[in-house]
Formats: structure tokens, sequence, C-alpha cells
């Protein structure tokens, strides 16, 4: 089992010999590897038993060490920049060479970003490299927002994880891509489009696919708990044996025929923002429920942060 605590120094000494910490961020927790130290990379991928064609997003402290590793930072991105960094924005570049190809899994694109998150940011400036961290889930299940959420997946396979509390975003920064002439958003994310559209004008959204994705965190079906996951308008309700086994996981208002304890609701108060922080909770908490073993769910209005709840609502009911 990893060890679990606040002591910056200790993280740093694991990290500078290429181990593995798990660290906090506004979004989710991390799986934090030195990013130019390719045997902590590499055990990255193995740890998250994710496929190598799925890059990684490098983390920094500033813009500064951000722009050390990319060839140019176009002004629209600069913008964005400085308005949301720290923060759930991640930007793709071109790379330069220091950022070897198993990072970006042979593109010639990276992923920067500078988290917002008191313990990760303050290791980020004592470290004199930058850390490679997907989310600190296995490959294709759902992301953790807590210490324990880590512990309890990865935890066999891990040193340390910083305990940075209760992730307040709760949805995986939103990437956009600067890489061509236009701006495009290749996942939604924690920082709403409405918000970039006000610094930087309409930008396109990347259409997600099941095959050969752009950035595989697009992949259709993803964020998926092991029990069934259904959209209410496609679950056949005349099928039900047992009304206990059925859980839900809705916006704001209670499924009037299924019992209360089954069901989690993301914001009684219908605030988007407390519905993105507590979704990946919600779709956890369903899928450990001892007597469950189908769970239904729905949208929530698509604005502002539902937009990417109904994206991660959408693939986590994908069929694969
Ligand atoms: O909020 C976040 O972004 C979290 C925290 C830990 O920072 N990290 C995260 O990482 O969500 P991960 O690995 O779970 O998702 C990163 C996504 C993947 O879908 C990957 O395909 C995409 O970013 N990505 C990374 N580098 C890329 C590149 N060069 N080109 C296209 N997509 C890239
Ligand atoms: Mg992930």
């Amino acid at each position: 089992m990893a060890e679990i605590g606040q002591d910056i120094a200790q993280a740093k000494a694991i990290l500078s010999k290429g181990g593995l910490v798990g660290i906090p961020t506004e979004t989710v927790y991390g799986l934090a590897g030195n990013a130019l130290n390719d045997r902590a990379v590499t055990s990255i991928f193995q740890v998250k038993n994710r496929p190598s064609f799925d890059p990684l997003i490098v983390h920094v402290a500033d813009m500064n060490a951000a722009a050390s590793f990319v060839q140019e930072i176009p002004e629209p991105a600069k913008r964005l920049a400085d308005a949301f960094w720290p923060g759930p924005l991640t930007l793709l570049l071109k790379k330069k060479s220091n950022i070897s190809d198993l990072v970006t899994s042979g593109l010639d694109t990276v992923a920067v970003r500078v988290p917002e998150h008191a313990l990760t940011r303050q290791l980020l400036t004592n470290l004199n490299f930058p850390l490679a961290a997907p989310s600190a889930n296995p490959f294709g299940y759902v992301s953790p927002t807590k210490a324990e959420h880590v512990e309890a997946q990865l935890g066999s396979r891990l040193e340390y994880i910083l305990d940075g509390g209760a992730c307040q975003v709760g949805l995986e920064s939103t990437i956009i891509s600067f890489a061509h002439d236009q701006p495009k958003v290749m996942r939604l994310g924690g920082l709403s489009v409405e918000a970039i559209e006000k610094v930087v004008g309409p930008v396109e959204i990347a259409n997600h696919s099941s095959s050969k994705p752009a950035a595989p965190g697009m992949l259709k079906s993803h964020y998926a708990p092991k029990k069934s996951i259904v959209l209410k308008s496609d679950f056949d309700r005349s099928s039900i044996e047992n009304i206990n086994e059925i859980g839900a996981l809705l916006y704001n208002q209670y499924d009037e025929y299924l019992p209360k304890r089954n069901q989690f609701l993301l914001s009684e108060n219908s605030d988007l923002n407390e519905a993105a922080a507590r979704l990946f909770l919600g779709l956890r908490t369903l899928d450990q429920h001892e007597n469950i073993n189908t769970i239904i769910t729905d949208f929530v209005p698509n604005e502002g942060l539902g937009r990417a709840i109904n994206d991660r609502i959408k693939r986590a009911t994908a069929k694969s």
C-alpha cells in the first residue's frame, strides 16, 4: 500500500529517483513521474495499464517552464494561459525535442498545463523537471477525485500519495489545441467553452470518435464504471426484476420509482459546478454499492461545465 501524506520533501525524493507519486490537482488526482526520465514515463504507462499510443500531459509550475518545452506559444494560447493558469486548462502545442516521444506517443505536439493546487504547485516549484501525469486511475476507469480513490486502485503500485483533499473542479482539464491555424477544443473539461470563448473568440470543438482518436481520451467508451450504466431514456423499466438492484445518478431530482438509498444526486441546488465536482464520486459510489447491478443516468443542462459532464455521461454509457 502507498503511504498517504502531505510531505513535499518525500514526494520530491521519490520523483527525483524516477519513482511515481499520486498528486492532487484541482481537476482530478494525477499519477506523476519525471517527464524527462524515460524509465519513469514507462512505468506510468505500466502502472495504469495504459496503451502506449495514448500520450501524457506535462505539468509545469508556470508559463516560463511551459515555454521551455514547446516551440512557441501562439498569441491566443498565451492569452488563455494568462487568464486561466494555474487552472483546468491544457494547451496542445508543437513540442521541442527535450520532450521524448514516449511522453507524446510519437506525436509532434505536447500537452502542457499548470495545475491549481497548493501542494502540487509547491512540489512543482521545488522540482527541476516537469511532471508527466495522467489521471491516477486504471486505463478506462473513472478518474479519482480523492487520495483514497488513488490508494484503492493503484496503491499497491505506488510509493506515495500526496493528500490534497477532494478535488475542487472534479473533471479533467479542458484540452485545446493550437497545433493548427484554428484553436480546437480536443477534450471538454473543467474550464467551460464559454470561458475560453470570452478570451479568444469562437472555437471549434472536436467530435470524439471510437477509432483512431486524435486524443485517445476521446475514446467513445471511457470513464466507465464496472457495472452496467444506461441512459434513463434507453432503460426499459419493465425489465426490472428487483428494484433494489437499480441505482440512479441524476442531476437534481430523485427518480420517484427507485429507492432513495440507491440514488446519487449531483446537485440538489442545480449548480453545474457542484455537479461536476461530484460526478466521478457518484459513479464510483454507485459502482461500489453492494446491491446495485445497473445504474441509470441522464444528461444535465448543456451549458457551462454541463457540456463536459454530458460528454463524460455519453462516454460512460457508450457501448464499447
Ligand atoms: O486534468 C487533467 O488533465 C488530469 C490531471 C491529472 O492533470 N490529467 C489527465 O490526464 O486527465 P489523462 O492522461 O487522463 O488525459 C490526458 C488526455 C488524453 O486523452 C491524451 O490522449 C490527451 O490528453 N493528450 C495528451 N497529449 C496529447 C497530444 N500530444 N495530442 C493529443 N492528445 C493528447
Ligand atoms: Mg484519464
